[in-house]
């Protein structure tokens, strides 16, 4: 194929942001399991703490329901899943209902800061509605302990928004792939309101941003597939909101996408390296469906503070990835790609710091076997639900 002398300019830019936003953080698959496991955290709309209420939960349990019950959730399912990354999709905090950013901020995140797990974060629509813009509020999540969260490309590059960035996941330690990215994250500020005066609704992901994505470095990228963090869906999405295109989950309210359609979305479809794209926003949202091979899933809301349903569990999505292996028994590239979901609801864990033996006798499990799976976890039956298979090469 013949490179015009532009294109290579392009190409050289892209590279050296692509240097420039790629940060050695040294995460890698597990060595032993051949696993990479994230949860993923959407809409905590954290607020004040305590004395911030519940919205959507059953009468009988407003009284005793606050922002407590959101960090209580993060720490059990946490407990639960056991991850090596845990990504916050946005509306990590709720603005209007904030008297303190950067303290709603400290609590919102402090579980994965206590248990120092790595963890990422984007920007949703409401996280800069308090006193904090969004450039301050995404500076401070990138100076907290053990984020691997970045503002954006620091090489002097326009771009809009902020909080664009990648993280690569490397083979594992004593494999062939040890310093090779084997599975690549993007992270992206898909923004708040529209600023442009003809269109109405939500932002949308702009040019400069999807260059972060396109720049991620070849020899790293071959072969190695993508995952895509943001927050608000792309209108893609919305070709889910007829209930004939099938998708695995729960779909209890309207996709609200930006109204115009920037095309990230062809952009990952071009590349061909992106598997799926996680959103959050839509709290009442949980499925996964696919669209021209890549997987458009939502997380469901997570906080307790959000807007929800009452007596529908607030949730996460937990995706892993596999590596195969090779003929000679070593560690190579992704085989498959797993998501399921995780509810607050009586199959897991009460108590974060509660004895694993103490619950086994505990949990009756009821379901089908094609949409529960019972893993015997350290002594612990636990559900997961709805899996979707993102991508397989067997
Ligand atoms: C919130 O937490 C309190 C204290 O642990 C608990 O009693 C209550 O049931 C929780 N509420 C919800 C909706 O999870
Ligand atoms: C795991 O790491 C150890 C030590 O680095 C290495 O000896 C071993 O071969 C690795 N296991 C696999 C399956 O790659
Ligand atoms: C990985 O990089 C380290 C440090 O540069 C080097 O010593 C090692 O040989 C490399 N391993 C492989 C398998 O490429
Ligand atoms: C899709 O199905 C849901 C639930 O069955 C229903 O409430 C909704 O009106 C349907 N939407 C369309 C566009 O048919
Ligand atoms: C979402 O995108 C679709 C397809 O482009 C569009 O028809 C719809 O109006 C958008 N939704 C909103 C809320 O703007």
């Amino acid at each position: 194929m013949e490179i015009n002398l532009s294109n290579r300019i392009m190409f050289f830019c892209f590279l050296l942001i692509a240097t420039m936003a790629t940060r050695g953080v040294g995460l890698r698959f597990d060595n032993k399991s051949g696993e990479f496991k994230i949860v993923q955290v959407a809409d905590m709309h954290y607020a004040d703490g305590q004395s911030t209420r519940c919205l959507n939960v059953p009468l009988d349990q407003q009284a005793t329901c606050s922002d407590l019950n959101t960090t209580d959730f993060l720490y059990r399912v946490i407990r639960a899943e056991n991850p090596e990354l845990v990504v916050f999709t946005g509306d990590n905090i709720y603005g209007k209902d904030t008297t303190d950013p950067v303290k709603s901020m400290n609590m919102a995140f402090d579980p994965v800061v206590a248990l120092k797990l790595p963890w990422a974060a984007v920007l949703g629509n409401h996280d800069q509605e308090s006193s904090l813009s969004r450039e301050d509020v995404m500076r401070h999540i990138t100076a907290m302990p053990y984020t691997l969260s970045r503002l954006n490309p620091d090489d002097g590059s326009e771009i809009d928004s902020y909080g664009n960035y990648n993280i690569e996941i490397s083979g594992p330690e004593g494999s062939p792939l040890v310093n090779k990215s084997v599975l690549n994250l993007y992270f992206l500020d898909s923004g708040d309101y529209s600023t442009v005066q003809s269109i109405n609704g939500y932002s949308w992901i702009k040019l400069s941003q999807q260059k972060v994505y396109k720049s991620a470095p070849h020899e790293q990228k071959e072969n190695a597939p993508g995952l895509v963090y943001f927050h608000i869906p792309v209108p893609e999405y919305a070709s889910f909101d007829s209930n004939s295109t099938k998708f695995i989950g729960v779909k209890h309210e309207p996709i609200s996408n930006a109204s115009i359609n920037s095309g990230f979305f062809t952009t990952m479809v071009e590349a061909g390296d992106v598997k799926a794209v996680f959103t959050g926003h839509d709290h009442l949202n949980d499925f996964c469906g696919e669209l021209t091979g890549i997987q458009l899933c939502y997380a469901g809301g997570f906080g307790y503070h959000a807007y929800g349903k009452a007596g529908w569990p607030r949730r996460a999505r937990v995706v892993s990835a596999f590596l195969e292996k090779t003929a000679d028994g070593q560690w190579g590239g992704v085989k498959s790609i797993k998501s399921w979901k995780r509810l607050d609801d009586q199959y897991l864990f009460h108590n974060r710091f509660s004895s694993p033996l103490e619950l086994v006798v505990k949990f009756t499990i009821t379901g089908t076997s094609t949409s529960i799976e019972l893993k015997r976890h350290a002594a612990i039956y636990t559900r997961r639900i709805e899996f979707v298979t993102i991508s397989d090469r067997q």
